[in-house]
């Protein structure tokens, strides 16, 4: 187990960010089922998505991993997937579990999804519900609630779905499904949750169609072109360094080729409106997805209140945020985002708790928190609840609180931000 120990100090030079985790997870399921060979290069090579790559290994998918960091996915075409002879492993990725659930609703074929001890306590009802509804048939704990899960394989037909929560996970299993099923599937988003899975699955040829806030697929009628992306820097993992910098005294940071996708960059709006120091440049395109580069220093932030139909494009980023409130004048106010109760841990409490171990004046409420500012950080002994974005709001909390913060267990980084160590050290992060 490792404890990460850090003291206060700025983060001052140039970097990138590791890979897009989303558009990992997605390249590798969506190349599975494109007709001939994907290439991807800079993917995240990080926890969650290997679990993917495993997962499409055993769907009887050959990857190839060059040492030029490049995947080579042999696509089987729309149904030349395989029965898979074992479990599909989905260790603690929840985007594995949910996108695969809708891939594998309109197989002819038996599947099993399993995942981590973390993972089976995340609800799947969100999914298993709108696939049963199409005809999927899913046996599961609890009644298909939870991990694990087996699919009998079989017919599926489309629907219309109106989602009850704005979940790009959720949206993009009915995407998956809806190819597989007979006529059309509609998925309705109550808010403007990620779009990777429409941008990429429309760019490979697939029949989907936007039409306000309501997608349709259908079966495609011809196979999906296979990828060939370079995959953008991820915005939530640039998001721990950019809070950093923007409250650390004395921090000037760039971060290149930065992934900014509108349903993505939440964090930078609200660090715009707290009156941080950000500015953005060299604007780009990756992947059909918008790319800037990033400069910010430490700015003299006020409070804001965050909720509504937006939560939705920083819901990753709320623990981080949290941390930065800590430092803007006013109160903070964090509402409507309950969803924060469902990720690799209940956000709402496991941040509330660590970040009042470091002095932050923070209240839990039933959908946020709200948070007095500011407030003087004191370091402390935390713990990372295996929450790998906990524990870089932690690590940046670190960076500005008196003394020594020893962060518990923070091996668990490695699930999205793979060298966020080696990273901070580069920038000059006090780190021991
Ligand atoms: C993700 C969607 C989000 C996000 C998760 C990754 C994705 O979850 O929290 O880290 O890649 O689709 P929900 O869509 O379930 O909110």
């Amino acid at each position: 187990m490792t404890t990460l120990i850090i003291a206060p100090g700025p983060l001052v030079g140039t970097t990138a960010v590791p890979a897009d985790k989303s558009i990992t997870h997605r390249s590798l399921l969506f190349a599975a089922i494109a007709e001939g060979e994907s290439r991807v290069r800079n993917y995240l090579d990080g926890g969650d998505c290997r679990a993917t790559l495993g997962v499409v290994r055993r769907l009887g998918v050959q990857v190839d991993e060059s040492s030029a960091g490049e995947w080579r996915i042999h696509g089987r075409g729309l149904h030349g997937l395989q029965e898979p002879e074992e479990a599909l492993d989905c260790v603690n990725s929840g985007t594995t579990a949910r996108l695969l659930a809708g891939l594998m609703a309109g197989q002819p074929f038996h599947s099993v999804i399993v995942g981590s001890e973390q993972l089976r306590k995340r609800p799947m009802r969100r999914v298993v519900e709108p696939l049963r509804m199409m005809g999927a048939d899913i046996a599961g704990r609890d009644g298909g609630r939870l991990l694990p899960l087996s699919f009998r394989g079989g017919a599926i037909s489309g629907i219309d779905y109106e989602m009850p929560v704005a979940s790009a996970q959720v949206k993009s299993c009915l995407l998956l499904a809806g190819m597989f099923a007979a006529g059309l599937t509609v998925v309705r988003e109550p808010g403007p949750a990620r779009d990777h899975t429409e941008r990429m699955l429309a760019a490979m040829g697939a029949p989907v169609r936007r039409l306000g806030s309501a997608l349709s697929i259908e079966q495609p009628r011809q196979p999906l072109t296979p990828l060939d992306i370079t995959v953008p820097g991820d915005f939530s993992s640039a998001a721990f360094l950019l809070a950093a910098a923007a409250v650390v005294p004395d921090s000037d940071l760039h971060l290149t080729e930065v992934g900014v996708n509108p349903t993505r960059r939440g964090l930078l709006d609200a660090l715009i409106e707290m009156g941080a120091e950000v500015s953005m440049d060299n604007w780009g395109e990756a992947v059909g997805e918008p790319t800037g580069d990033l400069h910010v220093r430490p700015g003299h932030l006020q409070a804001i209140t965050l909720g509504g139909a937006d939560i939705v494009t920083l819901i990753d980023e709320l623990p981080v945020f949290a941390v930065l409130a800590t430092q803007a004048h006013g109160t903070t106010v964090v509402k409507d985002a309950a969803e924060l109760r469902v990720k690799e841990t209940d956000r709402i409490a496991t941040t509330v708790e660590e970040l009042r171990k470091l002095g932050a004046r923070i209240e839990a409420t039933p959908d946020g928190f709200v948070v007095e500012g500011p407030t003087k950080l004191v370091g402390a002994r935390v713990h990372s609840h295996g929450d790998h974005r906990l524990t870089m709001a932690l690590a940046v909390a670190g960076m500005m609180a008196e003394g020594v913060t020893a962060i518990e267990e923070a091996e668990c980084v490695s699930d999205s931000f793979p060298g966020f160590e080696r990273v901070l050290a580069r920038l000059g992060a006090n780190l021991s």
